[in-house]
C-alpha cells in the first residue's frame, strides 16, 4: 500500500500503529489522509496479523488538529452533509473493527481528531495534549459524530460546554471527566499505550470482539434489549475453542493460548 500521509507498521505483536503523518500541518485530516485512512483500517480489519490498532501523530505538536480546514471554502451545503456522511462512517469502521483501538493523544486533540480519538475503544493522551472541539468558532458544528459521542462519554452538560465554549481542555482535565484513560508523559506515551493493548490482548480474541459489540449495541438500545444481546452473546462465547481454552489453562494452573476460535 502507498500511503502519502500515513504511517502504517505492524509490531511482532501484532499491534499496527497507524501514525498521521503531516505535522507541518498539525496532522489536519485533509481528503487524502481519509482515504489513505479507509485503506489501512479496511487492510488492519482483515489482516489476521493485525490483533489490535493504535493511532498517533506525527511530531511534538499535534495527534490530529481536525479536519482541513482549507478545503471547507469549496464546500456545498449539500457536499458537507455528504462529508459529514462519510467521515462518521469512517470513524464507525473504527468502531467497529472487532479489535480493540487506542488512540495515543501525543498533542492537539481537536476537531475532527477528538471525534476520532472518542470512535476508538480507549484513549491515552500526552500530559501536553489538548482536547477540544472548536467547531462553533468556525461557524460550523461537529460532523465526524462530535456531538453524538461526547455526551455518551462525559455526560450531556459537560458535552455541551465543550461544543459550545470550543474552548480546548487540558488531559488532566480530560482525564478527570472520564474523555481519556490515562494522561502520561509525553516520552512514555507510546510504550505505556502499546503495554495496555498487549494487557488486552492477552485474552481471548473473540471474546474482546463480542464485548465490544456487546458494550456498542447496549448504548444504542434499552438496557432490556442490551441485556438480551448480551445473553446471546455470552452463548456464542461459551461455544467457542477459546472458551475451553481459557477454563482448561484455569483449572490447570497454566497460561492460556488462545487461537481466536
Ligand atoms: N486545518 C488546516 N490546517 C491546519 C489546521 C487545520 N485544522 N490546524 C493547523 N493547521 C495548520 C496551520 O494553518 C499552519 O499552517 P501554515 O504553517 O502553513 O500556516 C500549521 O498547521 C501550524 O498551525 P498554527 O496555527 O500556525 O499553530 P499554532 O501553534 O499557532 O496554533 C492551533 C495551533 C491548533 C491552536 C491552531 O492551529 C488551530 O486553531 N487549528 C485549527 C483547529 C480547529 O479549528 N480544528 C477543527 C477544524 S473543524
Amino acid at each position: 500500500m502507498s500511503l502519502e500521509f500515513l504511517l502504517y507498521d505492524i509490531d511482532g505483536d501484532g499491534i499496527a500503529t497507524i501514525t498521521f503523518n503531516r505535522p507541518a500541518k498539525l496532522n489536519a485530516l485533509n481528503s487524502g489522509t481519509l482515504a489513505e485512512l479507509e485503506a489501512t483500517l479496511d487492510d488492519a480489519k482483515n489482516n489476521a496479523a493485525v490483533k489490535a490498532v493504535m493511532l498517533t501523530g506525527s511530531g511534538e505538536r499535534a495527534f490530529v488538529a481536525g479536519a482541513d480546514i482549507s478545503e471547507f471554502a469549496a464546500m456545498s451545503p449539500v457536499g458537507a452533509q455528504k462529508q459529514s456522511e462519510k467521515g462518521q462512517a469512517l470513524f464507525r469502521k473504527l468502531e467497529t473493527m472487532g479489535k480493540p483501538v487506542l488512540a495515543a493523544l501525543n498533542g492537539f486533540t481537536l476537531g475532527g481528531g477528538l471525534e476520532m480519538a472518542m470512535a476508538c475503544t480507549v484513549r491515552v493522551a500526552a500530559e501536553t495534549a489538548k482536547l477540544g472541539q472548536p467547531e462553533v468558532k468556525l461557524g460550523i458544528i461537529a460532523g465526524y459524530g462530535g456531538s453524538q459521542r461526547l455526551p455518551r462519554l462525559v455526560g450531556k452538560g459537560i458535552a455541551l460546554e465543550m461544543l459550545l465554549t470550543g474552548d480546548p481542555i487540558t488531559a488532566q482535565r480530560a482525564y478527570e471527566i472520564g474523555l481519556v484513560n490515562y494522561v502520561v508523559p509525553g516520552a512514555e506515551l507510546i510504550g505505556f499505550a502499546k503495554q495496555l493493548l498487549r494487557r488486552m490482548l492477552s485474552n481471548a480474541p473473540v471474546a474482546l470482539s463480542l464485548t465490544m459489540q456487546a458494550v456498542d449495541v447496549g448504548l444504542s438500545c434499552g438496557l432490556a434489549e442490551g441485556l438480551r444481546y448480551e445473553a446471546a452473546a455470552f452463548g456464542l462465547s461459551a461455544a467457542t475453542k477459546d472458551m475451553q481454552e481459557g477454563v482448561a489453562a484455569f483449572l490447570g494452573k497454566r497460561v492460556p493460548n488462545f487461537e481466536g476460535k
